[in-house]
């Protein structure tokens, strides 16, 4: 039987009328397991990781996966096998890292409001670099690392003010952003960490944004961190790395991103061309690496046809799947047996009261209750940002590798949702 994949998630495919991850019909996990069920391909980590790693070979570069993307300990074990770092924004990723067996020494911390107790733990962890982000988080690593007599590795974050051209809410490069050192404040800052006795220079880093389908922005981003760098040696302070962070895109709905391998072609070129093409290079993907490699399963419970709208009730809701209320994200919804017939149109919408608690607007759609869709590309801030509103327990989580399933994390009880509550 042919097999037809889906765009952009080719480890997804029908064969005949069903939708297959791998080796496994995705309905009878969802009959195993029950609904709403996240559904992983690790055949399809490792492949978008493969297209990174054949677009650095022959170079010096560390790939650290960004674990927000998707911190499920199991997902950050595929990665960890497969040689990545992690970039991390919290001392709640670093104890995921520890306890999924990465290696410490390649974790990169960044973020905003790193704590002091963070800072000091990350420290005794032995991490690889602190990815600094304001010029008073330097002076509060500089007393942390004193006071636990160790010299912090240290990378400023600059903030390049390019556009990276998404979503306001995922932009992160520009000047309004709260992310970052300026552009104009940065070589004052490298001399200033140069200064202090804890800290240790090892790097520069920018981050732009995430969900970028263009290469114009990194371009731009790289020349801008580049005359930096030249600034930063000329003053006398050398960098061991430089760090150009994660935001490449996915196709949700016919983007067209470059390919990592394709990207990191012209990147390197132009490392090249300026003579920095055998400097150590890290980056920090999250999306890419995660978000095609996964679909959440989700059972139609009930069809509601009305004057203006057809709503389509499924199990699974804004707390499992909060990309379309929080950034009127689309994700791809489609069934895992299509029916013959003529499809309707229907916003598939969940159980929470609310109603910014859609999956989907105008779908078209042939269902019937019982019948059970995918929604795609949910591999990324889908379970990661998943929530207990409304009282509900987690969806559960299955990694499935050629025709084994493994269950990663078991679907949260009421019970679970309230273990940590107390009674007057
Ligand atoms: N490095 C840093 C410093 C970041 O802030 C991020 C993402 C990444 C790396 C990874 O970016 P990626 O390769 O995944 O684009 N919840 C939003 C996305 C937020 C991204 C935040 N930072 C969404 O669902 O679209």
């Amino acid at each position: 039987m042919t097999a037809k994949p889906l765009p952009g998630q080719p480890h997804f495919a029908y064969r005949g009328e069903e939708l297959y991850v791998e080796d496994l019909r995705l309905d009878d996990l969802a009959r195993q397991h029950g609904t709403p069920l996240f559904v992983y391909s690790k055949a399809a980590m490792l492949a978008a990781l493969a297209a990174y790693q054949r677009g650095f070979a022959g170079r010096r570069a560390q790939i650290c996966y960004a674990m927000k993307a998707n911190s499920s300990l199991a997902v950050l074990q595929v990665f960890a096998r497969a040689g990545c770092g992690f970039d991390i924004v919290s001392g709640g990723e670093l104890e995921r890292v520890l306890a999924a067996g990465g290696d410490v020494a390649k974790v990169i911390f960044s973020g905003v409001g790193k704590t002091r107790a963070e800072m000091r733990r990350a420290l005794d962890a032995g991490i690889g670099c602190f990815n600094v982000e304001s010029e008073a988080e330097l002076e509060v690593l500089n007393e942390v690392a004193l006071a636990a007599g160790r010299r912090a590795p240290v990378s400023i974050r600059v903030n390049p003010n390019v556009d990276a051209k998404t979503h306001p809410y995922i932009s992160t490069g520009l000047k309004g952003n709260k992310f970052g050192i300026a552009h104009e404040r940065t070589l004052a800052t490298y001399q200033r960490a140069a200064a202090l006795p804890g800290l240790q220079v090892v790097g520069i880093d920018c981050h732009i944004g995430s969900q970028i389908t263009q290469e114009a922005p990194y371009l731009d981003a790289m020349d801008r961190v580049l005359d930096l760098v030249q600034a930063i040696e000329a003053a006398g302070i050398p960098l061991h790395h430089i760090d150009f962070g994660g935001g490449l895109g996915i196709d949700y709905n016919g983007d067209t991103p470059p390919p990592a391998d394709a990207l990191w072609a012209k990147l390197l070129a132009k490392l090249d061309a300026r003579g920095y093409g055998q400097r150590q290079l890290m980056i920090e993907p999250g999306r890419s690496l995660v978000g095609n490699a996964g679909v959440c399963l989700t059972e139609v419970l009930y069809l509601k046809p009305g004057e203006q709208k057809n709503f389509c009730i499924v199990d699974a809701a804004m707390n499992d799947l909060p990309r379309p209320a929080m950034y009127e994200a689309y994700h791809q919804i489609v069934p895992l047996a299509p029916r013959a017939g003529k499809a309707g149109l229907w916003d598939v919408v969940g159980p929470v009261c609310e109603s910014g608690d859609w999956l989907g607007r105008d779908r078209a759609l042939h269902v019937q209750p019982g019948d059970r869709l995918a929604v795609l590309s949910a591999g990324a801030y889908c379970m990661s940002m998943a929530s207990n509103y409304n009282t509900r327990g987690r969806a559960a989580e299955i990694l499935v590798d050629g025709d084994q399933a493994h269950l990663i994390r078991r679907r949260e009880t009421p019970a679970d949702t309230f273990q940590l509550e107390k009674l007057l």
